[in-house]
């Protein structure tokens, strides 16, 4: 196994996993202020992006999330029937589905990408859905995305440093 890679796999006893949350500013975010103001201890590992309704949540922020290294992503909305705009959740969740599909066969784990559904009067499930995605998060490590992305590049940059010498067109044909 490559070194480099023996490395990013080895076990931190002091990791803390990055989350990144888009809560919905009519509810969810209004939950995890209650949670505040209450004095609800959650786990401190969650940036919280305010968005005006989870239906906002295009699917590039989610990739760009883990690109830039969470290593989950909460997105956090009205209950079924109570968006702020109509349809906004039904959106997000049908978005959800597809994403969840797709991070899943990128060999992302279903638990690093999480959808609730939280009214503004839930501080208390703000809580729990938080310091339970912390806790499955340190079950499963890392995901270190930038890293990965760092020795796919010097991969590819030792192989085309082998490679820099161009092949003829005779050699080129004899691979067809
Ligand atoms: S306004 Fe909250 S999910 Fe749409």
């Amino acid at each position: 196994m490559n070194s480099k890679k023996w490395r990013l796999n080895m076990p931190d006893k002091n990791y803390e996993p990055k989350i990144v949350a888009f809560f919905c500013n009519w509810c969810t975010y209004t939950a995890s202020d209650l949670a505040g103001v209450s004095r609800l201890k959650y786990a401190p590992n969650v940036k919280v992006i305010r968005i005006m309704c989870s239906g906002r949540v295009d699917p590039q922020f989610i990739l760009q999330a883990f690109a830039s290294g969470a290593d989950g992503v909460l997105i956090g909305g009205c209950h079924p029937g109570d968006c702020h705009y109509s349809e906004g959740n039904y959106k997000m969740l049908r978005r959800f589905r597809l994403l969840k599909r797709m991070l899943h066969s990128l060999g992302i784990d279903d638990e690093r990408f999480r959808l609730e559904w939280i009214s503004a009067s839930e501080g208390e499930k703000v809580k729990t859905v938080i310091n339970d995605m912390v806790e499955k998060l340190k079950v499963l490590g890392p995901l270190s995305i930038p890293k990965q992305i760092n020795i796919l590049d010097e991969e590819l940059k030792e192989i085309s440093e082998e490679h820099s010498e161009p092949l003829t067109a005779r050699e080129e044909l004899s691979h067809v």
